[in-house]
């Protein structure tokens, strides 16, 4: 599949089949994370894997959504504060979200390339999920993907022209 195709085939999956994810395909969509690139290769991030069988009402409190647990595994990219790269210089910006949101688009591409859904979620309940992941204080979770088998069918993409989207040269 060329990557043209792959963006094309990725998109937000909300209902997953109960078959597991063989382990050498969870260690590639990882393997894709682990690549990815971040400010000043600070790295500063760390990837929970999660297995939700009998887990399922506790994953729920994190994001209510029948389907968030339907899928046997959830992945939680979380960042180390103190390890990202910040842009002192100017405005002291940290870029552990950016680092996170690369590494979280590295592996939801791997898992579109090898024929496993995900979902992008950030609307999820940062109390409860620091509470059932056991996070210290010191990190932060960042986004969350359920990575299985889909059971549902794309949408049609709705997307803004590049009309729209794209400026060139300035603003105006
Ligand atoms: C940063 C980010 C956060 C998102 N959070 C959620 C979420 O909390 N719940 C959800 O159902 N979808 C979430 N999505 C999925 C978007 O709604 C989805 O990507 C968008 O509607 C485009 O649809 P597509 O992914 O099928 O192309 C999120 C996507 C991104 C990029």
């Amino acid at each position: 599949m060329s990557f043209q195709e792959l963006i094309r085939k990725r998109y937000s999956v909300r209902a997953y089949k109960p078959d597991p994810v063989p382990d050498d395909l969870l260690a590639q969509v990882l393997e894709a994370g682990r690549l990815a690139p971040t400010a000043a290769n600070r790295q500063p991030f760390r990837i929970i894997v999660i297995h939700t069988p009998g887990r399922e009402d506790e994953l729920r409190r994190i994001y209510p959504r029948e389907w968030f647990p339907q899928a046997p595994i959830i992945l939680c990219v979380c960042t180390v504060r103190a390890e990202a790269w910040r842009r002192a210089m100017y405005d002291g910006k940290s870029h552990a979200d950016v680092d996170a949101t690369i590494v979280m688009d590295h592996m939801v591409l791997a898992a579109a390339d090898l024929g496993l859904g995900t979902c992008w979620i950030a609307a999820f309940d940062p109390a409860a999920a620091r509470e059932v992941l056991g996070l210290p204080p010191e990190i932060d979770p960042a986004l969350f993907t359920p990575l299985g088998y889909p059971d549902d069918a794309p949408r049609p993409r709705e997307r803004r022209p590049l009309s729209e989207l794209v400026r060139y040269e300035r603003w105006e």
